[in-house]
């Protein structure tokens, strides 16, 4: 397939469902070899399904990011396949909403392990044939909270305020070696995440943002196709937000 991320393999974590697997089909819409992560890798087969139906290419791998062993053996087998990996989307993610006061070990434990630590470790990963090839893009899947916090959400919104420290950070360290490591912060996004709000609660919540609209795993797709293409060959550290004007 032709476009502008034609001969690119890229690696989307989390990508049976939702955003992840918006950002897988865009990304192979554009040409990239891509390959979908997920726990229990049987249920990728209808998305891959999708992908190669529409012209693109994909692959199933088995990954669980928050273990180390599952982490490693996947990118052992997609080093093995195809010798490089251009982009690392960081996109698994878990919540387990609660107040502080009443949120046990396991669940703070659980969602930084997640969608922090699995980001860390992917990125150590990722970032090994990347340093070799002199090139690569990462992007991180933060989010609004992490920005601006939110009541029941402590250990979500830590794990995403965390995810930008080390956006930054990985990308001082990089930059000289032309790789660029960027988050993007959605909004509200309609998934199965935020399926659980009734229809009052998500109108409330769209009359609050400026543009009137939740936004859809499309809108987030597109930004991070955006930081992955050679358009963006010099952004860096940045986080943009792709939330319709809500955190301004
Ligand atoms: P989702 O719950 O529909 O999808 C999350 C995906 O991550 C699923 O495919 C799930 O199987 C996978 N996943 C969870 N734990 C995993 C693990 N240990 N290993 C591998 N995969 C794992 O959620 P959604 O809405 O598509 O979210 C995607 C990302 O976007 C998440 O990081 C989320 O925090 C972030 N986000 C979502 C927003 C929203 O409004 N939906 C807003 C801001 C950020």
């Amino acid at each position: 397939m032709t476009g502008s991320l034609a001969g690119k393999v890229a690696l989307v974590t989390g990508a049976s469902r939702g955003i992840g697997r918006a950002i897988a089909k865009t990304l192979a819409a554009q040409g990239a070899t891509v390959l979908l992560g997920a726990r229990d890798a049987a249920k990728l087969g209808e998305a891959v399904g999708e992908i190669e139906a529409a012209g693109g290419r994909a692959e199933a791998i088995a990954l669980d990011v928050a273990d180390r062993a599952s982490i490693d053996a996947a990118f052992a087998k997609l080093l093995e396949a195809h010798g490089r990996l251009d982009h690392l989307v960081n996109n698994a993610g878990i919540t387990r909403d609660t107040l502080v006061l009443r949120m046990k070990p396991e669940d703070w434990e659980q969602v930084l392990d997640t969608n922090l630590g699995g980001a860390f470790y992917c990125i150590q990963a990722a970032l090994k044939p990347m340093l070799k090839q002199r090139s690569g893009r990462i992007v991180n899947i933060t989010s609004v909270v992490g920005l601006t916090g939110n009541a029941g959400q402590a250990n979500y919104a830590a794990s995403k305020a965390g995810l930008i420290g080390l956006t930054r950070s990985v990308a001082r360290e990089v930059a000289s070696r032309s790789i660029t490591v960027n988050a993007v912060a959605p909004g509200f996004i309609e998934t199965d995440m935020t399926a659980a709000m009734t229809d009052k609660a998500k109108e409330a919540m769209a009359a609050s943002i400026p543009m009137g609209r939740v936004g859809r795993p499309e809108d987030v797709a597109g930004a991070v196709a955006f930081l992955l293409s050679d358009a963006a060959s010099y952004v860096t550290g940045q986080v943009l937000s792709v939330d319709g004007g809500f955190h301004m």
